[in-house]
């Protein structure tokens, strides 16, 4: 699993759209799909022929933990997807996170127990899928938000909104809209990812559960393959934080 260059500013998106219309060779408007960049922990989840079999963590982007018996306690992500036809394999990644309410929720129970309280809900979501105890996890609110793939058999995706789309019709949770506005929009140009940017910076403490910023995605996924990677991070995505 990869990681994403950090940008902190609008100019930063858009020195990041020069760089890929300059790999691209291209005048014109590149299409790219916005989204959150949720505050959680990264997860893989493998489906042979529609079925979990496997759920990972990122550990250090090479070697992670399994987590598939905790992972199937979780409501939010689907056992068997909703397809007549499954893929062979389909490796599927996301964030596993604890809305704002359910980890105020869990705080509440824990210290009637006398337990230790979670410092956020990034840490609850962290600490509730390394428990050892599945039926624990299984009484934890997780949720889960699917954003990209590994190998996908027998499928052909022309670009990652179509990607993404696919996981919805699946079953899995992919980010929708809050009050009409769409939380994964495709844009043209710098412009238009820098709107997102300012659009989703007013929304975001009414948003159920925390992000830290925007992931900026080249939608074409033969485009992303043209620009390929640099020292394990994507030259067609890039996230920008909030302060
Ligand atoms: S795409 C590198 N999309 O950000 C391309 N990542 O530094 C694959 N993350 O560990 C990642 N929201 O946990 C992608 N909408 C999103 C994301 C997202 C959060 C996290 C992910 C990853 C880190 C990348």
């Amino acid at each position: 699993m990869l990681s994403l260059t950090n940008s902190y500013s609008p100019e930063d998106l858009v020195d990041f759209d020069t760089r890929v219309r300059k790999v691209l060779n291209t005048e014109g408007p590149v299409e790219y799909l916005c989204e959150l960049k949720f505050d959680g922990l990264a997860l893989e989840l493998i489906y042979e022929k529609g079925e979990l079999t496997r759920a990972l963590t990122r550990g250090d982007g090479s070697v992670g933990e399994d987590v598939t018996q905790n992972v199937k306690t979780i409501r939010a992500i689907p056992l068997t997807l909703n397809d007549a036809n499954p893929p062979s394999l389909a490796e599927i990644r996301g964030e596993v996170l604890m809305f704002k309410k359910d980890f105020v929720k869990l705080n509440e129970t824990q210290d009637d127990l006398g337990l230790s309280v979670f410092a956020n809900p990034r840490n609850a979501a962290a600490g509730t899928l390394r428990q050892l105890d599945s039926s624990i996890v299984a009484s934890r609110p997780l949720r889960f938000f699917a954003y990209s793939a590994g190998v996908i058999e027998d499928r052909e995706f022309k670009t990652q909104n179509e990607l993404e789309t696919q996981f919805g019709e699946w079953g899995l949770p992919v980010a929708g809209e809050v009050g009409g506005m769409h939380l994964r929009r495709p844009v043209n140009g710098a412009e238009e990812i820098v709107a997102f940017y300012h659009d989703i910076e007013k929304l975001r403490y009414d948003l159920p559960f925390e992000i830290d910023g925007i992931v900026v995605k080249v939608n074409s996924l033969r485009l992303q393959n043209d620009l390929g990677i640099v020292a394990r991070s994507p030259r067609w995505a890039t996230a920008a934080k909030y302060k």
